[in-house]
């Protein structure tokens, strides 16, 4: 279901692939992550000054943040190439071998999803992270033997939207752990205002603000709700964005000023009617409606939460005064006690 949704912070299709113009290829076009920028600059510096491969790199936040961008970036500000694939990719402990014994010293090897690699698979990845080793076991049996290949010094950057899911041994041999977060609705603007030049669209600040607005904190979103948007600026306006054709593009989009549409309704309005207010399960919520608990947790829920629209509690999850609110229901008083159980994970 939410492939058809324009605000779905996930790529639709082949659209990161068509937006490769986009994406900024170096650390000062990154726009936002301050925090996470500043510390990579120093990391990055840092190994070139030692003629060393940077340490691995962890990062994790939700989709349309800019993980994959930001893995580009390192590799291209260290210098050297960038070998792309992703957790569930991997099937065999022969793929990765075979991937890992190709690399070229200095190296970024980019796994996406690492959080779904195959624990068999993991354990390989263990040595090869430590000491740029793996073991590879020939035969079966007693006669089976154990044959260690040395590889060239590489870099690990591996990107999860969810990393409570990696294993402790995992985590622990990254060196560098970076979590992206929601971006701020200026940055947005910013991303918008340099997008909108790429793409050769007029806009003016105003416009910006209103997609930035509406664009869920993230990138992905802003740069697909910029091309709708002109996209009616073209056909019914002037051709220019600014914040009148922005705004009614928007609506006519059935975009909210959160930036929430159906689905996330659908979300507040079970929690509210069908439960209660909560707190309900996640697996339930997820069945009432017809979404992979995965996806509730990946895609809708995040920025719910960081709306203050839903909270966890140990019991499950409760809708906020605020969801009440916003979707026209009285509140009720039981919605204040809930938020004492908040469970801050
Ligand atoms: N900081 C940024 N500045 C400018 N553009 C950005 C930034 N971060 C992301 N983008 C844009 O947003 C799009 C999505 O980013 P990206 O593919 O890196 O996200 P992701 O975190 O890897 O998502 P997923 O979890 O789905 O793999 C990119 O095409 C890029 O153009
Ligand atoms: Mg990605």
């Amino acid at each position: 279901m939410q492939d058809h949704r324009l605000v779905s912070a996930q790529a639709l299709g082949e659209e990161d692939y068509v937006d490769s113009s986009l994406r900024p290829l170096r650390l000062t076009e990154y726009i936002g992550q301050d925090k996470v920028k500043e510390n990579l600059e120093v990391f990055i510096s840092a190994a070139k000054g030692r003629g060393e491969s940077l340490d691995h790199v962890l990062l994790s936040g939700p989709p349309g943040l800019g993980k994959t961008t930001l893995a580009t970036i390192m590799a291209h500000e260290m210098g050297c190439s960038i070998r792309r694939t992703s957790g569930p990719a991997i099937e065999r402990p022969g793929d990765l071998a075979a991937i890992l014994t190709n690399l070229e010293p200095g190296d970024v090897l980019f796994i996406d999803e690492i959080h779904r690699l195959n624990r068999s698979i993991e354990e390989i990845m263990y040595p090869a992270m430590e000491d740029y080793v793996i073991d590879i076991v020939i035969g079966k049996g007693p006669a089976a033997r154990t044959l260690q290949i040395d590889l060239p010094p590489f870099t690990l950057i591996a990107a999860t939207t969810r990393p409570g899911l990696l294993s402790s041994p995992l985590r622990d041999r990254f060196g560098i752990n970076c979590r992206l977060d929601f971006y701020s609705e200026e940055d947005l603007s910013r991303i918008i205002v340099r997008a909108a030049s790429i793409l050769d669209i007029a806009i003016d600040t105003t416009g910006a603000g209103e997609i930035a607005r509406c664009s869920r904190g993230t990138p992905r979103v802003a740069n697909r709700l910029l091309k709708r948007v002109r996209d009616y600026a073209l056909v019914r306006g002037s051709g220019k964005i600014d914040s009148v054709t922005a705004v009614k593009a928007l609506e006519m989009l059935e975009i909210d000023s959160y930036g929430l549409d159906t689905v996330d309704r659908m979300i507040l309005d079970a929690i509210i009617i069908k439960f209660g207010g909560g707190p309900v399960g996640l697996d339930t919520l997820a069945a009432c409606i017809s979404e992979e608990t995965d996806t509730l947790t990946d895609v809708y829920e995040p920025y719910l939460l960081k709306l203050g629209f839903i909270h966890k509690t140990p019991r499950g999850r409760v809708a906020t005064e605020q969801a009440y609110r916003l979707m026209g229901y009285p509140v009720k008083g039981r919605v204040e006690e809930h938020s004492l159980f908040e469970d801050r994970e």
